[in-house]
Formats: C-alpha cells, sequence, structure tokens
C-alpha cells in the first residue's frame, strides 16, 4: 500500500510540499490554522505567488474538475492523526521580535497538537528550520505525547527549495537529507523520495543534529558568498575596478563557481538573513560563539549595502536633502519571480529614502499587495513608466524580467532626468546610455 503523507503548515514550503507529494504519486492531506488558507487551497488557488505551483495544486486537488483528487485540505488535526503514515511538518520559525535566535512557537504548537493524534505507526518528520538540538527535543515531546509510543518515530529532513524554483527544487531537489535514528525510519524516507532519487538526487543519511546543521550551514554558506562579492565590490568602487568582471573572473575557477556571486544590494526574505542570525544564536547558548562571529560581519556586510544605495541615490541628486525630490523605484520584493517582500533590500531602500523626505514611488510586477500591506506609506504605481514619470532619478532593486526588457527610450520620455542607478548590477549598461542615460551600478565606478 502506499504511503498516506500530511503536510503540516501550508506556507511556501508546505504548500509546494503537498502539491509535489500528490505529484509523485501519494494521497496527500494538507492542514494550516488558518482558516482563509485552506479555503483557497481547496479551491485550487495558491495564497502567494509561485510560478507554477497552482497549475500543480490544480492538477491534484479534489474537487477541481479534471484533477487527480489526491490532495486535500483540513484544519482538522484527528482527520491529520488518522490519515497520515508520514506527516510532514513545514510551519515557519521566523525571528523573534527584539532576539538574533528564532522562534520555535510555531514548531512546538505543531507538535503538541499534532502528537496526540497520533495513534499508530507513523514517521513525523521536521522540514522547517530550526536551531540544532530541536530535533532530540521534539522526538521526546512526540514519544510523551503520542499514543503509538515507540512506533510513532521522528525524523529530520531540510528543505532546500528557493522561491521562484519552489516547485522545481521539491520536485527534482539536488539533494535529499535524511536525518533518522533507525532503518525503519530511512526506509520510509526512501520510499517518500523513490522518484527524485531513481532521477539521480543524492540521498545523504545523517544523525539529527547533523540534519538540521545542514541547513543552516548551506544558507550561511550562501550568504557569505553574496557578501564576499558585496565587499568586493566596495574595494572595486574605492579602487576604480569592475565588480562584475571580477565575478565574472574568479567564477571561472570551478572551486569558486559563478553562482551567487552577483554584487548588488544584497540578500533578503524569509529566509537567509533571519537563518544566519539563528544560527549565530544557537551557536552562542552551545558555547561555540566564535566559530562563527564571521557570520556576524557576513551580515552587516549585507546590512550596510542598502545604505550605500541610498548614498548612491543621494549623490545622483547632487548630494544634500532629498526633500522635494522624487525617487523611482524598480522593484519591492528580496527576489524577483515572488511577490514575497520579507526583509526586501528593495522596499528597505525605497523606506530609507522615503522616510528622508524623498517622494518614492515603487513599483513591482508581483509584489504590490505586500508592499502596500507592509509600507502603506509609499507612493505606488501600476506600471514601471507609471513610477518613472516625473522621476529625478530611477533605482533598480529588483532583477525582474520585466525590468530588463523595458524600453530606457520610452522610460526616458516619461522621466525628469535620465539616471539610474542598478542595485542588481542586472542591465545592459550599453542600451540605456545609447537612450540617453546616466547609467550607474554598484560596484563600478568606470563601467
Ligand atoms: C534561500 C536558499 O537559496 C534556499 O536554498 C533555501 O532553501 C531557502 O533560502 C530557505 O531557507 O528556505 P531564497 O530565500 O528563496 O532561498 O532566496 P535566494 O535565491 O537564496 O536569494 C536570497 C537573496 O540573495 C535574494 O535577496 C537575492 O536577491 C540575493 N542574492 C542572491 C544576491 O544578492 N546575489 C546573488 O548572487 C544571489
Amino acid at each position: 500500500m502506499a504511503l498516506k503523507i500530511t503536510v503540516i503548515g501550508t506556507g511556501y514550503l508546505g504548500a509546494t510540499h503537498a502539491a509535489a507529494m500528490a505529484e509523485l504519486g501519494f494521497e496527500v492531506l494538507g492542514l494550516d490554522v488558518v482558516p482563509e488558507k485552506i479555503e483557497m487551497l481547496q479551491r485550487g488557488e495558491v495564497p502567494m505567488y509561485e510560478p507554477g505551483l497552482e497549475e500543480l495544486l490544480r492538477k491534484h486537488v479534489a474537487g477541481i474538475e479534471g484533477s487527480t483528487g489526491r490532495l486535500r485540505f483540513t484544519m482538522d488535526w484527528a482527520e491529520v492523526g488518522e490519515f497520515g503514515d508520514v506527516h510532514f511538518v513545514c510551519v515557519n520559525t521566523p525571528q523573534k521580535h527584539g532576539e538574533y535566535a528564532c522562534d520555535m512557537s510555531y514548531v512546538d504548537a505543531a507538535f503538541e497538537t499534532l502528537a496526540p493524534h497520533v495513534k499508530g505507526p507513523a514517521l513525523v518528520v521536521g522540514k522547517s528550520t530550526v536551531p540544532v538540538g530541536s530535533a532530540e527535543r521534539l522526538a521526546r515531546t512526540l514519544a510523551e505525547l503520542s499514543p503509538a509510543g515507540e512506533d510513532a518515530e521522528l525524523a529530520w529532513n531540510p528543505e532546500f527549495l528557493r522561491e521562484g524554483f519552489a516547485v522545481q527544487d521539491t520536485l527534482h531537489p539536488d539533494r535529499v537529507v535524511a536525518g533518522v535514528r533507525s532503518e525503519r525510519a530511512e526506509k520510509i524516507l526512501r520510499e517518500v523520495y523513490a522518484t527524485p532519487v531513481a532521477e539521480g538526487s543524492p540521498f545523504v543519511v545523517t544523525d539529527f543534529p547533523t540534519a538540521e546543521l545542514v541547513k543552516t550551514a548551506a544558507n550561511s554558506f550562501l550568504a557569505t558568498k553574496i557578501s564576499f562579492i558585496n565587499a568586493m565590490a566596495e574595494v572595486c568602487e574605492a579602487a576604480d575596478g569592475d565588480v562584475v568582471k571580477l565575478a565574472e573572473a574568479i567564477g571561472h575557477d570551478e572551486r569558486i563557481g559563478k553562482k551567487f556571486l552577483r554584487a548588488g544590494i544584497g540578500f533578503g526574505g524569509g529566509c537567509l538573513p533571519k537563518d544566519i542570525r539563528a544560527f549565530m544564536a544557537r551557536a552562542g547558548e552551545l558555547g561555540a560563539d566564535q566559530a562563527l562571529t564571521f557570520l556576524r560581519e557576513i551580515d552587516s556586510i549585507n546590512m550596510r549595502r542598502r545604505g550605500q544605495m541610498v548614498e548612491m541615490a543621494r549623490e545622483a541628486l547632487g548630494g544634500g536633502s532629498f526633500l522635494g525630490k522624487r525617487v523611482a523605484v524598480l522593484g519591492a520584493t528580496f527576489k524577483p519571480d515572488s511577490d514575497d517582500v520579507r526583509d526586501s533590500p528593495a522596499l528597505n531602500v525605497a523606506g530609507q529614502i522615503h522616510l528622508q523626505g524623498g517622494q518614492v514611488t515603487v513599483y513591482d510586477p508581483k509584489g504590490m499587495a505586500n508592499a502596500k500591506r507592509l509600507f502603506p506609506t509609499l507612493g505606488y504605481a501600476d506600471s514601471a513608466v507609471g513610477a518613472v514619470r516625473g522621476a529625478d532619478v530611477v533605482l533598480h532593486l529588483t532583477e525582474w524580467r520585466e525590468f530588463r526588457e523595458l524600453d530606457p527610450a520610452v522610460l526616458g520620455e516619461a522621466a525628469s532626468a535620465r539616471v539610474i542607478l542598478d542595485g542588481r548590477n542586472a542591465l545592459d549598461p550599453e542600451t540605456w546610455r545609447r537612450a540617453g542615460w546616466t547609467y550607474r551600478a554598484m560596484g563600478r565606478p568606470t563601467a
């Protein structure tokens, strides 16, 4: 009999995981505690923007015409406990207010609520990003609260999906990490991931702490790579170098690689910034804080980029105050192909200029609703041209394809001055200069 799977928490991670499990052929039951989310998902609608996810969902959600019917959603924990052979816990672990540590209350609540309903043999699989040592503790919670006793087992299986590529990354992961304590748990996870593993995804078996650490180590490494190239951008600014050429040249060394070396206003989002902070906090608790002090520097290089972009804008306006100046901001999300504005560098820069008296108008292809909710006092336009109309300077802060395909001549007609600052090193300088624009990017003072 095929395994029956439940997914607890239906954010970016859980909704995608649930749909992907149905795509792999399993019967899936998703649970969330937010009624609006469940109602949307039951209609085959995705509560956020993620390319390809709605199509995948509609292919499997029960009650939708032509669907396989393998995917259902509920708010009933008893139903989840009854249904699942494997329960994936996919709830979020945001940063605590005023602290570096992550907030485990959603994970703890999920385990405490689920466990009493797990009455027979089952594998509970943690996917949330947690401080190392959590799995050990949650295994005890499960053992204490589940009537199934030892038949209810825990595994830790971190997720590495990128927003914007969530469906692809979930169906074709570049590795599966299985933190397990028994052959039975490993066997069940091998069954769940049989299709991607058959296609070549490596399956790495570890203990609990290593599985938890793989996740935070991977995100710390990625953050380090970005801050490294941004530090080089700072030096390029001072030495008249070109960070884009520099990244290209060092990237030819296979040991370094080309990816994640795009200099600009730095990383944001719901993962990298909070993960490196939570990692530092946890290392401190473990007495290993010295090992991670470098992450403090990674964080501060990253946060400095936002201020440097603001200063670059001020300079482009002739120095002095932003008062009375009109600033167009292209991009609000933390990365393209997402509607996520959590800790978005773009919105942060827009906000800083606005708070200093600039008249900021933002446009983003998918992030407008979330941006307005987070920062209602900024000006918003419903197109790039609309945002640029009358602007004294244009800031390109999220590298959407739509912005690369803009016609600089058309934009030039709308703008009050043809000055564009590229905060993502993603536009073609020549195209803009030919249309009469002054083009300036971060880390390339002379390019
Ligand atoms: C990140 C990781 O890449 C995923 O592997 C991980 O699963 C996920 O966090 C998570 O922990 O859930 P994501 O937050 O979707 O994924 O975004 P990334 O693609 O990593 O980009 C993060 C930020 O870095 C963005 O703001 C992006 O603009 C910035 N970035 C990325 C750069 O500034 N330069 C680069 O070269 C690459």
